[in-house]
């Protein structure tokens, strides 16, 4: 395509003329500075994130134009127009600065998914802090790991949401924290059950209107840092820009599903995620069109839930991910079938892998046969879609995520980096920058070069397998580090071992991701109990429940396996590839080829021994 062919030979040219998709204050001075793998977007431009998501439409043509239609499971709604959305977003960035809140610094959030945690999200934009977001099925331990590492001196909470039917009080779990450097915690009370003390202070409902200038930041200034997990013990906090980030994402959802005037787009992430922020707050928002969100549980009271949703609010794209879909496909087909879904015109995947089985029933059971499959393959880091098809107008293939969209150079290599031929797996690739990318690891630049950039000189190594399959489309296959994604969330082998060890009967941990048939993957456990503790099976709930405890309901386990030793490398290395192996019921003679730094006869005995001790 022309198109892309022009973008990927005069980047800066291209990005240039792109970035008049938002307004700016000062326009930039350079499209892009390199200083690699630190790279730097329209710098010398200024602008603010909550201009260019309210005040344009706000005092524009789009004052009463719907931001949001919002529901809850108890059926409650919430309308708000651009103008009530800018109004409130004003009055609250004015109680946020009155309680000190200023340009710099650092707002945690952890709230549910209701129209004001978005406001609160600009609000902090709008005095020029950074955000971070914590998703709101985080338990105490996350929030204060980010706490720590972010620096966050405020936070902004909810006495509690609903998920079906069951009230989740989000406020208790904040005030487990002691952390004497938060300064102020804001209460968004939903029920009257908040009392003010101390440094909780509660959410001024129906404050007269007060404007609140919007701070002139850089373009480089951090808009807001997403924690996400990786190959290395704690979740490293991902650092997104203002002016690339914004560009990147408005210009993404335009050219995938073609969201217009007249769209009411739904993208059924929560804000706790990077899809929430870059698909439901601020591409969304940049662009001046109408979402719907919701408070709830897809298939709560019943599997019909969501799709009434989409016949009452006459949803036009809807964008959702393969576990959701892979949930409804197991139930009966009347629950979709009782709804007119005839408003819908595309229908969008994200999080996983999308097989061909899952591609096709979302093809014909939601979309009619009609709306086209937008697979978008991107990460926490990349900041917006980074391989999807452009527009709907190039042919869709079940199971690709087809191509790379403008400005991005994708590819498939070998170990060395080597191009690969089509249909041979290998890792994806960027090969050059694009306005979306990370700023970088908050306080970790090391991290960032090692973790990134390092497998392959020049090139961005996200961590998924690919290959490219006819005409180049792109296949994703899935993690190709120690990456588990359960439902679609991100949680990292160390991270979950970590958790497991505090529990004081357990010697060593190693987990593995293993194939499931909704979730897409959940976590597998080989655990060696301390001398003296007998195997009793109790204790496997016991695991559970701290794994719960300190890293959330995300971390679904399919087995816990006591045994009497890991299987381990001279060097005293997991062997990860074989539990891997032995959970997917491979044979020996698949295992040896796999495990790299050990003797066939090391791994034999391993794997005979293992096989025995799980039974
Ligand atoms: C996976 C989510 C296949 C991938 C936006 C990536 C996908 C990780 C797709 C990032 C897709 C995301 N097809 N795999 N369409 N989209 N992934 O940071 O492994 O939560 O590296 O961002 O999800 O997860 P993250």
């Amino acid at each position: 395509m022309e198109f892309y062919k022009f973008s990927i030979e005069n980047p800066e040219s291209f990005w240039g003329f792109q970035a008049n998709i938002i307004p700016w204050f000062k326009t930039w001075e350079k499209v892009l500075e390199k200083n690699h793998p630190f790279y730097r977007w329209f710098v010398g431009g200024q602008l603010n994130a909550s201009y260019v998501c309210l005040d344009q439409h706000a005092e524009g043509n789009k004052k009463d134009k719907v931001a949001y239609y919002w529901e809850n499971e108890l059926g409650e709604k919430e309308v708000v127009s651009y103008y009530d959305l800018y109004c409130k977003v004003n009055s609250f960035s004015k109680f946020l600065m009155d309680i000190g809140v200023k340009e710099g610094d650092m707002v945690l959030i952890y709230m549910p998914m209701v129209i004001d945690a978005i406001v609160a999200m600009l609000a902090t934009a709008r005095l020029g802090a950074t955000h971070n977001v914590v998703f709101s099925g985080f338990s105490k331990n996350a929030i204060i790991d980010r706490i720590e590492d972010s620096k966050a001196k405020y936070i902004i909470t909810a006495t509690h949401t609903y998920r079906r039917g069951k009230r989740i009080d989000l406020l208790s779990t904040i005030r487990e924290i002691e952390n004497e450097k938060i300064e102020k915690v804001v209460v968004l009370d939903r029920d009257g059950s908040f009392t003010e003390g101390g440094k909780y202070i509660k959410w001024p409902q129906n404050k007269n209107f007060e404007y609140v200038a919007p701070v002139h930041v850089e373009s480089t200034h951090p808009l807001f840092v997403l924690y996400t997990s990786g190959t290395t013990g704690k979740p490293k906090g991902i650092v997104h820009s203002t002016g690339g980030y914004l560009v990147y994402v408005a210009c993404t959802l335009k050219w995938t599903f073609n969201v217009g005037e007249d769209s009411t787009w739904w993208c059924t992430a929560d804000i706790g995620w990077i899809t929430g922020h870059s698909y439901v707050v601020y591409a969304p928002l940049a662009l001046g069109i109408t979402s719907f969100i919701y408070e709830g549980a897809p298939d709560y009271p019943d599997p019909s839930k969501w799709w009434s949703l989409v016949e009452k609010y006459r949803i036009t794209e809807f964008f959702t991910s393969p576990t959701a879909i892979r949930m409804f496909m197991k139930y009966d087909p009347e629950y979709i079938k009782k709804h007119d879904l005839g408003s819908l015109r595309a229908l969008g995947s994200v999080g996983e892998p999308i097989n061909p089985e899952v591609w096709e029933w979302y093809y014909k059971n939601i979309g009619n046969s009609r709306c086209p499959i937008i697979d978008t393959w991107w990460q926490t880091e990349t900041g917006g879609f980074m391989i999807a098809p452009f527009m709907g107008i190039i042919p869709l293939r079940p199971g690709f995520a087809s191509l790379p969209l403008p400005g991005i150079l994708a590819d498939v290599v070998d170990e060395q980096g080597n191009s690969l031929p089509p249909n041979t797996k290998g890792y994806l690739v960027i090969k050059a920058p694009w306005p979306g990318m990370m700023m970088g690891i908050l306080n970790d630049d090391e991290k960032y070069k090692q973790v990134y950039w390092s497998k392959y000189e020049g090139m961005y190594y996200p961590g998924d397998y690919a290959l490219r399959g006819e005409e180049g489309y792109f296949q994703l296959l899935g993690r190709a580090d120690e990456v588990i994604k359960i439902a679609g969330h991100r949680l990292g082998t160390t991270e979950i071992e970590s958790a497991i060890l505090e529990n004081d009967f357990v010697a060593e941990a190693a987990v593995v991701g293993v194939p499931d048939e909704v979730r897409g993957e959940t976590i597998a456990a080989f655990v060696t109990l301390k001398q003296g503790v007998n195997k009793d099976e109790s204790l496997k709930q016991t695991i559970i429940s701290k794994v719960r405890e300190i890293i959330g309901p995300v971390a679904v386990f399919s087995s816990i396996f006591f045994v009497d030793k890991l299987p381990k490398t001279r060097s005293g290395k997991i062997m990860r590839r074989l539990l891997k192996a032995i959970m997917l019921g491979k044979e020996l003679g698949d295992v040896t080829t796999l495990e790299e730094e050990a003797s066939v006869e090391e791994i034999k005995k391993a794997y005979e021994e293992l096989k025995q001790s799980i039974g």
